[in-house]
């Protein structure tokens, strides 16, 4: 399963991306928003900073609209995902970007449904809010388990990419839920990392580590010939 940040934050991307578990970037016109400056300079440097597939979205409601945002957004970059959202006109331009061969990220989907629909369209990633679902009532980590049952039993190749993340649970859940992709913001992929236990038992294996003599393995006359 890849990983994906979800942020237009470029320290973030930096700091994230030198973990090496960072596959890629998902934005969206609130995190365009909250990172400020100028957007078109602010998209060139994540592109620039990012091996991967970054998701930028369209803010056009028709499908004419999104298709010409959805090509400006490709020629941007060979790493170019036109994120729309999962309405009637933009699984219309979803379909006429398929046929261009222009990568699409469907977004805002709160249903099978929605996303048995982005799959026919020819989406590239579908992404379902699970914490969104969660919060208007509904069973987010449900979601994707339906979408992934649909998706398998129809043989549709759209990713199932989890977005709407709040809590590493959640990550945990959607990777056991088979999504392909989870997108999460930089403190909760940050968290991931952390375990309580893993640091006591780093704190004892260190202090018991004081009563071990000079060891020639460390020393770093030694440690320097591996430079
Ligand atoms: O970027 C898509 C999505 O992950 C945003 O979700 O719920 O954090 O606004 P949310």
């Amino acid at each position: 399963m890849q990983l994906f940040i979800d942020t237009a934050d470029l320290d973030q991307i930096r700091t994230a991306y030198s973990w090496g578990t960072v596959d890629g970037v998902t934005t969206n016109p609130s995190h365009i928003a909250a990172a400020g400056g100028d957007p078109d300079e602010l998209l060139a440097q994540i592109f620039s900073l990012v091996d991967g597939p970054v998701s930028v979205e369209t803010v056009s409601l028709e499908a004419d609209g999104i298709v010409r945002e959805g090509r400006a957004i490709a020629a941007l970059h060979r790493n170019a995902v036109v994120k729309v959202p999962v309405t009637v006109e933009g699984l219309k331009a979803v379909k006429r970007l398929a046929a261009e061969s222009i990568h699409t990220n469907v977004t805002v989907c709160f249903s099978p449904l929605q996303a048995y629909l982005a799959a026919k369209s020819g989406a590239t990633y579908i992404s379902p809010f699970v914490h969104r679902t969660d919060l208007a009532g509904g069973d987010g980590l449900q979601l994707l388990r339906d979408i992934r049952a649909v998706y398998t039993r129809y043989g549709y190749a759209t990713k199932i990419l989890a977005a709407s993340i709040r809590t590493a649970k959640e990550v945990q859940e959607a990777l056991l839920a088979g999504a392909d992709v989870v997108t999460a913001p930089f403190d909760i992929l940050e968290g991931l990392y952390r375990h309580s236990l893993t640091d006591t038992v780093i704190a004892r294996f260190l202090g018991d580590w004081k009563q071990v003599p000079p060891t020639r393995l460390f020393a770093e006359e030694n440690l320097a010939r591996y430079e």
